[in-house]
């Protein structure tokens, strides 16, 4: 069988208790089933980074990458997360290019490339996720790789014509020819590729792959039996009772997203003020819990977001809050599954309202959480590459506020058969298509494409 290796720009946070994102997550799976390595930036900076860092754990062998300072500048704050992650979520205003690091980014692929090269086999089955690192088979291309590579973009891929902004945007449309198979979260994205690649054709030289790249929508999962059995469990854990009894009969609304301007924070802020001032009869009755892991601190749009959402929260409890309820609690900090699984079990409604999100695994789990006999209501954004699957959810525009407000409202008055429908309705979708599956269909048609020859045999 052939092995398995992962290559992304982080490594799972392996051991440390808190929740990973839900890349590694899904991953970590299909490598312990296949067996391979994982690698990845060490998240560490050197001034002369050595090998890679390696150490192994049953089947798979993680390694870790250092990276100088400068390349992290470049490659991860530039274009990665300056160019390439507010280009693919919408926000063109956001994109801060420039060619020093663009360099870098394609020279820290390069680096990756070098790091893999001697530890690969012939037979292995190479799988590259996320925008970090586009080029890389065509790095790996270069250095006479020959394996069947794929690659699995995490999060939206734009039109065709805001794609059309990105600076070299023919040089990446270039580099996914380097890829046997191409995975997208959704059809719309899919779709998306396939007219930018059709736009380019005349300028884009042949693929080598025999049969072409692949192009496909594979939409993410979660271990669905898992989670579901964690939920169940955690309603036993200290912490979890304790919040039961302080909430008590206040419903709690929850929201879980990594610090992002892509989450649309201040426009659910603004929903919930706006159902606290429609409803009178809910003061006092319901809170808004609002799990906010920092990140990607230093770069211009979080610092802003951060300070925007904060302040929207503490006004809001200054103009609503009484002397014994907060309304909003707005939280920096990461929790472990165990607890955000007890948590989405305690909320009557799970707000997922992003302005744009690649597939967003909060909805999924939150549905998988919840008590089948009482469940809670998912109120999800029409943006989200989740509500594609997720149609038990009251779908809602997050750019309207009011709307999301009365969806608010309706979950939270929803009567328990109508609940009860909606969450076995999306359990069905859960159940059939958990992260294994989606793991399988994508392997599978990696697998399936033929080995490359080079062009001297
Ligand atoms: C998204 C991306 C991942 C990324 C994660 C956390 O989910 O798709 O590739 O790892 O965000 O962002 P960070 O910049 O902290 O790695």
């Amino acid at each position: 069988m052939s092995r398995l290796i992962v290559v992304s720009n982080r490594l799972p946070a392996l051991g440390k208790g808190v929740a990973a994102g839900g890349l590694a997550v899904a991953l970590d799976a299909a490598l312990k089933d296949k067996g391979g390595l994982w690698l990845g930036w060490s998240g560490k900076t050197s001034d002369a980074p050595g090998p890679a860092q390696v150490h192994t754990e049953g089947a798979v062998t993680y390694a870790a990458l250092d990276l100088t300072a400068e390349d992290v500048a470049g490659y991860y704050d530039g274009i990665s997360n300056s160019v390439l992650w507010p280009l693919c979520h919408y926000r063109a205003d956001l994109l801060e290019y420039n060619r020093a690091d663009m360099d870098r980014y394609m020279a820290v692929n390069g680096k990756f490339a070098d790091a893999l090269v001697p530890m690969l086999r012939p037979d292995d089955l190479v799988w590259v996720h996320d925008y970090h690192l586009i080029p890389l088979a065509e790095a790996l291309r270069e250095r006479g790789v020959q394996n069947r590579i794929g690659y699995f973009h995490h999060i939206p891929w734009p039109a065709h014509d805001l794609f059309r902004a990105l600076p070299r945007a023919r040089c990446f449309l270039q580099a996914m020819l380097a890829y046997d198979v191409v995975g997208l979260q959704t059809r719309a994205d899919a779709r998306n590729l396939r007219e930018a690649l059709d736009a380019r054709r005349h300028d884009l030289e042949e693929t080598i792959a025999p049969r072409g790249t692949r192009i496909g929508a594979y939409p993410i999962s979660i271990d669905t039996a898992a989670f579901v059995a964690r939920a169940r469990r955690a309603r036993d854990l200290p912490r979890i009772r304790e919040l039961h009894q302080r909430f008590g009969p206040r419903d709690m609304v929850i929201g879980v997203d990594r610090l992002d301007y892509s989450k649309g924070l201040p426009e659910r802020l603004r929903a919930f003020e706006q159902l606290l001032e429609n409803h009178a009869g809910l003061h006092n009755r319901v809170s808004f819990l609002q799990i906010t892991p920092a990140s990607r601190s230093g770069i211009e749009g979080y610092d802003r977001i951060q300070q925007e959402v904060a302040e929207r929260a503490g006004r809001l409890n200054a103009s609503y809050g009484t002397l014994d309820w907060v309304p909003v609690r707005y939280i920096n900090r990461a929790f472990s599954h165990s607890l955000l699984a007890g948590l989405y079990r305690l909320s009557k409604v799970g707000l997922v309202t992003p302005l744009r999100d690649g597939m967003n695994l909060v909805a999924k789990e939150y549905v998988a959480a919840q008590d089948p006999e009482d469940p809670g209501v998912l109120v999800l954004s029409q943006f989200a590459g989740a509500a594609a699957e997720m149609q038990g959810a009251l779908i809602v525009n997050p750019h309207d506020v009011e709307e999301v407000a009365t969806a608010l409202a309706r979950a939270l008055t929803m009567p328990v058969e109508e609940r009860r429908d909606r969450h076995a309705a999306m359990m069905r979708r859960l159940t059939a298509f958990p992260v294994a599956v989606w793991a399988k269909s994508y392997l599978a048609d990696l697998e399936a494409a033929q080995r490359r020859v080079s062009p001297a045999t």
